[in-house]
């Protein structure tokens, strides 16, 4: 049998503070599964011991603050972890991986954000990635004013949460941009309308993506 039609397929969401990615992921699991998908849950940074403890170290407040780059390098550790535990066993078992923020949000985040060039992020990529990427990722995007005001409802900022409005605006920049040079990966989702509006697109393109892979 072709190994490639066993595989499972990867689907990351991603998008600033309080789009809904992670009010948005159950419903695409369900999606999924409704449609005889077995899929794996996860997360970034994060989704394996080592990574969540890594998490901790990225997202707690520090006095001593983080040099951008020990910031960038903890992610791609996380990652290295999590793809080579959970993500490449579970796909080439023909799982589908569906992950709430993945490599676009170093791009975003330390690349957008903390101005760190792509080009060293890509290095990073492909060191720990080698040829994997995403076969779908939904950019959730909307206004940073309406991120904020949502994620701050949540609950208290992180050291993510905690930055200034413009290093929001320039994640939210980098995002789109990767969107408009990856169109056919990356499908942007007006995340500003209520709920059941944001559901109804995710459905359609999580539906035609669930027809073209077969
Ligand atoms: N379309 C929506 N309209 C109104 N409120 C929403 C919508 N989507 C999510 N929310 C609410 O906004 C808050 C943030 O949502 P959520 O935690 O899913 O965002 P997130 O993208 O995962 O944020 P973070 O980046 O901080 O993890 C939650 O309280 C959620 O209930
Ligand atoms: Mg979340």
């Amino acid at each position: 049998m072709n190994r490639e039609r066993m595989a499972g397929r990867f689907i990351t969401v991603e998008g600033g503070e309080g789009a809904g990615k992670s009010s948005n992921l159950a419903f695409i699991r369900e999606l999924l599964e409704r449609a005889g998908r077995e899929v794996l849950f996860t997360r970034e940074p994060g989704g394996t011991p080592l990574g969540e403890e890594i998490r901790g170290l990225l997202l707690g407040h520090r006095d001593d603050g983080m040099s951008a780059d020990a910031e960038l390098l903890l992610m791609f550790a996380a990652r290295a972890e999590h793809i080579a535990r959970r993500i490449a066993p579970a796909l080439a078992a023909g799982t589908w991986v569906l992950c709430d923020r993945f490599t676009d949000a170093s791009y975003a985040y330390q690349g957008g954000g903390r101005g760190i060039g792509p080009e060293r992020i890509r290095t990073l990529e492909r060191l720990v990635q080698g040829g994997l990427r995403p076969d779908l990722t939904l950019l959730l995007d909307l206004p940073v004013e309406q991120g904020l005001e949502r994620a701050g409802a949540r609950s208290a900022p992180d050291r993510f949460e905690s930055e200034q409005r413009d290093f929001f605006e320039r994640v939210r920049a980098a995002y789109l941009a990767i969107a408009a040079r990856e169109p056919e990966r990356v499908r942007v989702i007006d995340a500003s309308r209520p709920l059941p509006q944001v559901q109804a697109d995710i459905a359609r393109v999580i539906g035609a993506f669930l027809a073209e892979e077969g």
